[in-house]
Parts: C-alpha cells; structure tokens; sequence
C-alpha cells in the first residue's frame, strides 16, 4: 500500500490566524470525495476521486473557523480498508497530535467502515486532543452534497475544546457520535449512524457543538494498545451465524491460522449445534473465541447461551462484531490470556 503524504505544516498555511485552531486533514476516500455521473447520482457513483485539497477549497468557510492543512494519506473506498492502513493511519496521527502546532485532527472517510476505522483509532490514539471522522452518503457532485457541511462541522469540532478528551467521534448529519456505539444503520440516508440505544454524545449546531454524553469506557490516552512498534496485526475474522448454520467457515479460518474468531450469533450469541464444538476445538488449538451478537444491541452475557468459563470462551459485551474484532485484535497484541482478554472487553 502506497501512503500519499501531501502534506503543509500548520505553520505553511496562509494566513494563519494565531486566533484560530489548527486542524489537519487526512484524507482517505470514500463517498466524501466521490463524484457521480450526473448532479442528481447518488448510488452507484465511484468513491474516492476527489484529493483532499479540492475538497478544502469547496469549503471556504473552513478559513474562517481553522487553519487547515491537508494530507492525502491514500484514496480508496472504505470497504477495502485493511490493517495496514490503520496502522499507518495511527502512526500519522500520533505522530501530528505529538506536535503543539496541531490542535486536531479530520479524516475524510468512506461510511461503509467508518466506525471501524472510528473504534481501532479510539484505541490507539495517544493523546486527548480531539480526532473527528467524517465522511458523507452523497457524493460531492450531487444536489444537496452532504459531504462539505460534515466536513465544515467536523473541522470546528476538531478544533474546539468542548472534544478535547471526548475520545475518536464521527461527525455526519449534525450529529455528534462515539467511536465506541456508533454505527451505520442504513444503506443509504443521511441520517444512518445512529447509537441505537446508548445514544450519540451531541449535536453540531450554530457553528458549535454541544454535548449531553460521554463515553463510559477507556479509550485514546487511557488505552493500554500501542501500535507504535507494529508492522501488522494478528488475523481476526468474524463467522456470521444464522439458522441451518454449519462449520465449515469456522474451520477453514482456524486452519488458515487465525489467532482469533469472533461468533456473530443470534440472540444472545447462542452457538447452534454444528457450531460449538467446531469453536469448542478451535479453542483447543489455541484460537481466542468471542461470542458476539448479530443482534446489535444489548449485552452478550457471560455464561450465558454457552458455558464460557468451561469453554475459556470471551464474550463480546455489547460490541458488535466488527468492533469486537478489533478490539480482539489489539488484544492479541498483548496477551493470549483470556481472563485478561474479558477484562478488556469491560474496559473498552
Ligand atoms: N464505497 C463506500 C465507502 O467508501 C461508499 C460509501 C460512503 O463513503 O458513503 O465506504
């Protein structure tokens, strides 16, 4: 993977106000950056066509509430996001917020995965400045484009106090969410990242924004994950659950090599019959095994649907499974203890 670094100090930006935030774009693709064929395109456009410094100058606004600096740090849909790019992603933005010129930071991202690229940050981000993900389900060339007010929004709240130690947020629909509960609930509407039931932290409005939350769980400073010295990650996978379920997607990722699963169940992450005992002896190879839920809300109980404790299995709290992934992932970074792994899950 080729990592783009167009970048300007704070310092190069013209005109900078010693009144203003400066805020650093890092730009990664997505619909935000899409373009589709006519002004009335808004599915089956292609994402991640416009570079980062278009996308500023279709916002001069910005100037007038930051001085904003952009870096192109790669141009692909997000549904192709892969752990190299978070890790060079996490790197450059440790790297930036290290710097007293840089007071936030936005990245531009395709919705598809922009929770996931939200909580693996939440995770690893070593500092309280605030670090804001934006992306749009319009593309840029459509009427009523949603991308330039998120992006407009998301570079005050980058730049504003009131995020400072708020954790990773996504910014869309002048909604403020958490990268911890945040998720896309629609294919299509603006109004698709939602925390269903624990709820968004705030709102973006009048140019500022205001918060009635905040997160419960540990993240960015407080987080005990450094990627810092990582070249990869330990593969994870997810095997989603459903009636008739067999194992055969269970053992072909245990014999791939997998150093974790994470069961997507139904309910409240119960294994049907052809499943747990294929889980049952991937864990006897040395897998780690999260019970999750496809449900997406509600708290997958330990000891539950299934013994855990007889089955050293980890339960996933209320993280879906995308998100338990990763945080099984950065676990497995550190120990293969799963004591210390359930620990985690009620830490994050
Ligand atoms: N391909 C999708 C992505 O990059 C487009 C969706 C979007 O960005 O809104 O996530």
């Amino acid at each position: 993977m080729q990592l783009l670094l167009l970048s300007a100090c704070a310092a190069d930006v013209p005109n900078a106000s010693a009144k203003l935030p400066n805020v650093r774009i890092l730009a990664t693709g997505g619909t935000i950056a899409g373009t589709g064929a006519t002004s009335t395109t808004t599915v089956g456009y292609t994402a991640a066509k416009v570079g980062v410094d278009a996308l500023i100058a279709a916002v001069p606004e910005l100037k007038k509430v930051a001085n904003v600096s952009g870096e192109q740090v790669f141009q692909i849909a997000s549904e192709s996001m892969g752990n190299e790019h978070w890790l060079a992603l996490a790197k450059r933005i440790n790297t930036l917020l290290a710097q007293p010129d840089v007071d936030g930071i936005v990245i531009t991202h395709g919705t598809d995965t922009i929770e996931e690229t939200a909580y693996f940050l939440n995770l690893v981000v070593k500092s309280r400045k605030p670090v804001v993900i934006v992306g749009a389900m319009r593309p840029s060339t459509a009427i009523s484009a949603d991308g330039p007010i998120n992006l407009y929004n998301a570079v005050i709240l980058a730049g504003s106090r009131e995020a400072v130690g708020k954790g990773v947020l996504v910014m869309l629909n002048d909604q403020i969410n958490g990268a911890r509960e945040v998720t896309k609930t629609n294919t299509s509407t603006l109004d698709t990242f939602k925390a269903p039931e624990l709820g968004l932290l705030g709102y973006m409005q009048d140019n500022r924004p205001h918060f009635y939350r905040a997160s419960t769980r540990r993240h960015t400073a407080e987080s005990e994950f450094d990627v810092s010295a990582l070249t990869k990650l330990p593969a994870v996978d997810v095997v989603y659950g459903h009636a008739n379920a067999n194992r055969v997607a269970i053992d072909a990722y245990a014999a791939s090599g997998d150093q974790g699963l994470v069961y997507a169940g139904p309910g409240d992450g119960s294994l049907a019959a052809a499943v747990r005992p294929a889980l049952s002896e991937a864990r006897r190879r040395g897998i780690v095994v999260v019970r999750s839920s496809r449900v997406g809300q509600g708290i997958v109980a330990r000891n539950g649907e299934a013994n855990d404790d007889e089955l050293d299995f980890v339960v996933s709290d209320t993280l879906n499974p995308q998100k338990a992934r990763i945080l099984l992932m950065l676990a497995l970074t550190r120990t293969t203890d799963t004591r210390e792994i359930q620990r985690m899950f009620y830490d994050y």
